[in-house]
């Protein structure tokens, strides 16, 4: 239905392949630059972000081979980093938004470890509270109501930013939790913004067009939450061009402003970002730049103005499990990989508790050093 991805692998086969053939896998940023050359266009839209960044990916793994190293050492060492840093994990327990089939406006709902020592603790921590959180939802809803959306999170039939708060605050106090879990929102904006105004009942055939709300009244509602609940960060709080109500709002409040659409892991808004002071905290998806070089220089820029980053899955995702070793070998700190549950998901997590495990004494775990905390 359009959506294949035969262009790329043939863009693989006939033109990046040739020209990257017989080249030093361990020179990704000389061959990423041969794939940005070769495509030319500032988005990537000749040879596909598809193509550039599996190959991308493909020369880091290789690199990794050739030296006999782990691909979160290579990754640092690319990145000049010598840190090998465990992240705090940030579990998307509650599904709203375009991913699920509930009316629920916000997208993400996540429970964020911080009380935990260690990763693998904070799974254990995480993996607890999502099961109570699932008792939950089943006593008050019905069985049918613990189906999960895309990234593995619950999709009951919630309709407020509230019902789902409360329900959160419930499980995390059941699983023994209160004060040591706290939880993160990506209300992903820009998917409920119409005409300048925001529909929270965007998926509800009866409700929708009918109350809407200004950035400001937006801006009450986020900081009465912040408020009332255990928040530790909104990621994309409006929509995408919003850089001045982000400002206004990193401003306002005391936890962490993430940007995903917002900044769209772009070095130039990135930048702009940081000159507006716009959030707090880069959210980095390797393909919505497309190539390891670039999401290194992104998460460079973001360091150097003393951001957090907060790693980051697709709701499209594969069970590749590169996102886990570059959050390592990038000191990223911070990463969501959705929640406890579908094997795209948990095989992020389960590299992750690998990594921890050979590296032994000598990883350091996010959770002491994370301004989440
Ligand atoms: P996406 O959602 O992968 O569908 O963009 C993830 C997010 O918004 O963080
Ligand atoms: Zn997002």
């Amino acid at each position: 239905m359009g959506k294949g991805v035969s262009k790329a692998i043939d863009n693989i086969k006939n033109v990046i392949g040739p020209a990257i053939q017989g080249k030093d896998p361990t020179d990704q940023a000389a061959i990423d630059k041969v794939m940005i050359d070769l495509d030319g266009t500032s988005d990537k839209s000749k040879l596909g972000a598809n193509a550039i960044l599996a190959i991308s990916i493909a020369v880091c793994r290789a690199g990794a081979a050739a030296k006999k190293a782990p691909l979160y050492k290579h990754l640092g060492d690319l990145a000049g980093n010598t840190e090998m840093l465990l992240p705090m994990p940030c579990f998307n327990v509650i599904n709203g938004g375009v991913h699920s089939g509930n009316y629920l406006a916000p997208q993400e709902f996540m429970i964020v470890p911080v009380g935990a020592s260690s990763f693998k603790e904070a799974m254990q921590m995480g993996s607890e509270t999502y099961h109570h959180l699932k008792k939950l939802i089943q006593a008050k809803y019905g069985l049918k109501a613990a189906n999960v959306g895309d990234e593995g999170g619950f999709s009951p039939p919630l309709s407020t930013f509230e019902d789902a708060l409360d329900l959160l605050v419930s499980a995390i106090k059941d699983a023994g939790y209160t004060d040591k879990i706290k939880i993160g929102i990506d209300p992903a904006s820009s998917e409920f913004f119409k005409n300048g105004m925001y529909d929270l009942n965007f998926k509800d055939p009866d409700r929708a067009g009918k109350e809407l709300l200004s950035a400001e009244e937006l801006a009450g509602l986020y900081t009465k939450f912040a408020q009332k609940y255990p928040i530790v960060f909104f990621e994309d709080p409006y929509e995408e061009e919003s850089f001045s109500e982000f400002t206004k709002f990193t401003a306002s409040v005391d936890c962490q402003v993430v940007g995903d659409d917002l900044l769209c892991t772009n070095p130039t808004r990135i930048k702009r970002a940081i000159k507006e002071k716009s959030c707090t905290t880069l959210l980095l998806k390797v393909n919505q730049i497309g190539s390891i070089t670039e999401s290194i220089e992104a998460v460079r820029l973001a360091k150097e103005a003393k951001w957090r980053i907060l790693a980051s899955h697709r709701s499209g995702e594969t069970e590749d499990t590169f996102l886990a070793d570059i959050t390592v070998g990038l000191a990223c700190g911070q990463l969501k990989s959705g929640a406890l549950a579908r094997s795209e998901r948990l095989a992020k997590y389960n590299q992750l508790l690998r990594i921890e495990e050979e590296l032994g004494a000598k990883s350091t775990f996010a959770g002491q050093q994370s301004r989440l905390v």
